[in-house]
Order: C-alpha cells, then sequence, then structure tokens
C-alpha cells in the first residue's frame, strides 16, 4: 500500500483554517529539532541499570493504588506474602501491557511511516524520526524484558502466562471492521498517538514513586524519559498527518481517534483474572466479577486533556462531526 489514498478532489473544506501551513511548518521544525538531538536525549545512548545493585528484596514491586481491587475485602484480608506477590503480578501486568503498546501498537505505526504509507509523512525529517523511534521502542521492549525477568526469578513467578491485553484486543476488533486497508492504517496510528500522548502519565504513575522496588522506579523512569519526547513527536506527526488527509479519511481519522482513550484505560480484568488463578489466589472468580462494574466508569481514572489539546489544535473539535465523535466516547459533553 502507498499514500495514494488521497485524491486531490476530496480535500477536506469543513475547517479549511483548522490547521495553517503556518502551523503544520512549526510541528515540522519540531521534528526536525528532535531528530537532531536524538543522539543526546536519547536513554538508549545511556548505560544500562544494574539489577544486582539496585533490587531491594524488601520493598514492594507495585503500588497497591494500581490495583483495581485494593479495597475489594478477599484482597485486605489476604496474608502478607500473597498481597506481596499480587504487587509483583501487577508490575508485571503493567510491564507486559507496555511491551504491547511498543511491540504490537507503535512500532507497526513508525513501520507505517517508514514505509511511506502515510500521507504528510514521507519526507526524510518524518521517515528518520519514525525509525529514531522504533529504536526507542525497540530498547524500551529489551528494558521492561529485563524487569520482568528480575521479578519472575526473584519473585518465583517464572511461569505466569499472561493473555494479550485489552488495547490490543479492541485495536485488532476495530482493524477487523474496516472495509479498506488504509482505514486499518489509521486505526493503528490513532491507537499509536493516544497510546505516545498516555504513555508518559502511565509511567508518571510509577517513576517517582519512592516507596516501590528501587530498580523498577528506575526502569520506568529511564523509560519515561523517553516517552516525553515521543508525546511531542507524535504530537507533531499527527498534526503534518491530518493536514494531508483528503475528506473521507479525515472524517474517518475523527471518528476512530477517541475511541483508544476507552481500550487504554480499561482495567484489564481478563489479564488480573488468568494472574490470580494462577497465583492461587482464594475468590478470584468473587473479585473479578466485583470489580466489572467499576470498569464501566473508568473513564475518571485518567486524564485525556493532553488528547483534547491535540484535537483543538487539529481543529477537529471546531467540526459538528468531530465534537459529536468525542461526545460519542464521553470525553465531552455535545
Ligand atoms: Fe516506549
Ligand atoms: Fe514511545
Amino acid at each position: 500500500m502507498n499514500a495514494a489514498w488521497i485524491e486531490s478532489d476530496t480535500m477536506y473544506t469543513e475547517n479549511d483554517e483548522a490547521l495553517t501551513p503556518y502551523e503544520e511548518s512549526i510541528a515540522r521544525i519540531v521534528l526536525a529539532k528532535l531528530t537532531n538531538n536524538w543522539e543526546r536525549r536519547a536513554q538508549v545512548k545511556k548505560h544500562e541499570l544494574n539489577a544486582s545493585a539496585l533490587f531491594d528484596d524488601s520493598k514492594d514491586d507495585f503500588l497497591p493504588d494500581l490495583l483495581p481491587f485494593k479495597d475489594h475485602p478477599a484482597f485486605m484480608e489476604a496474608p502478607e506474602k500473597m498481597k506481596r506477590k499480587v504487587l509483583s503480578c501487577g508490575w508485571l501486568a503493567y510491564n507486559e501491557k507496555t511491551i504491547d503498546i511498543e511491540s504490537k501498537i507503535v512500532g507497526p505505526a513508525c513501520t507505517h511511516v517508514i514505509y511511506r504509507e502515510v500521507p504528510g509523512l514521507q519526507d526524510g525529517v518524518s521517515i528518520q524520526i519514525a525509525s529514531q523511534t522504533l529504536v526507542d521502542e525497540a530498547y524500551h521492549i529489551s528494558l521492561v524484558t529485563k524487569a520482568c525477568q528480575e521479578t519472575r526469578s526473584r519473585r518465583e513467578l517464572f511461569s505466569i502466562v499472561l493473555p494479550e491485553s485489552h488495547l490490543i484486543t479492541k485495536m485488532r476488533e476495530c482493524q477487523q471492521q474496516c472495509s479498506e486497508r488504509w482505514q486499518m492504517t489509521l486505526v493503528q496510528l490513532a491507537t499509536a498517538i493516544v497510546s505516545e500522548v498516555f504513555i508518559s502519565d502511565y509511567l508518571n504513575l510509577l517513576s517517582n514513586e519512592m516507596s516501590i522496588q528501587p530498580f523498577n522506579r528506575m526502569t520506568v523512569d529511564a523509560h519515561k524519559r523517553d516517552e516525553l519526547s515521543h508525546s511531542s513527536i507524535f504530537k507533531s506527526l499527527t498534526k503534518c498527518l491530518y493536514t494531508a488527509l483528503g475528506m473521507k479519511e479525515r472524517e474517518f481519522f475523527m471518528d476512530v481517534l477517541p475511541r483508544p482513550v476507552h481500550w487504554f484505560a480499561n482495567m484489564e480484568l481478563e489479564v488480573w483474572s488468568a494472574m490470580l488463578q494462577q497465583i492461587g489466589f482464594p475468590k478470584t472468580e468473587t473479585v473479578i466479577n466485583d470489580c466489572r462494574s467499576l470498569n464501566e466508569a473508568n473513564l475518571a481514572r485518567i486524564d485525556f486533556s493532553g488528547l483534547i489539546a491535540l484535537a483543538t489544535d487539529l481543529g477537529i473539535l471546531d467540526t459538528r462531526r468531530g465534537l459529536d465523535s468525542f461526545a460519542r466516547e464521553g470525553l465531552m459533553s455535545r
């Protein structure tokens, strides 16, 4: 596939002033600057963390506040040893979701850019920054995989198997409903954009948390430093992409952009159910069933203001269709 999706006579007209050529050129300057300072900013260029020196056996691996069932009586009453094992599982799930994001969402999105399949992103700077980002994400997979291996061997969780995260399952379901290849690509890109706008916050939850395992905290902190740049990269790439879309592609993008917010915010109860069963947690079924109703109203747990700001910059929220799309997903009132 190439970027011949766009026919010149279908260019978008509802809101021609949404993103001016000046604003697009600013986005391209940001991308050029970030490409040029990759050598300095990328954590992939820095030293590796020393697990033997940093691992503190006495500290918990994860924050109880991030468990969907932290106040459930079955968890509160569990023996201390079981609670610590559940927290170690929380750390594994947090990391495995990160690996899913890097390898199944962001990596393929970068590959679409590298193969010049994305309108507005076929220039040298866009291709260069997509390839640098792909290297960053490959390094993050290595960083996070190492952290998981340390936890699995030190906490005797080596054989735990986690199912794929809800985020990936939902993105694939959405792609399967597409009738055209370009729509599948835009679903991939929209999921990557939302993930890259959110992931710094997701990593922030642990990177400053001094009460948890220092090795875990420093792993998350190293990752977060790269992701702060990635957030700017993906916002700028989105501006260049959106400007180049034709009318029907732009309308499809407006419809799909807010959807991954729900997928990202999901409590991942299937993953939790599998982990709790495997470690022999008592009353797993009751705990998971009791959490299901909370999962319905999970948007309050995440800050999606970054995505609203991006949609505002793009002019999406100046259009009826864009407003309806964001309202349909509960991200704003009509
Ligand atoms: Fe990453
Ligand atoms: Fe990233």
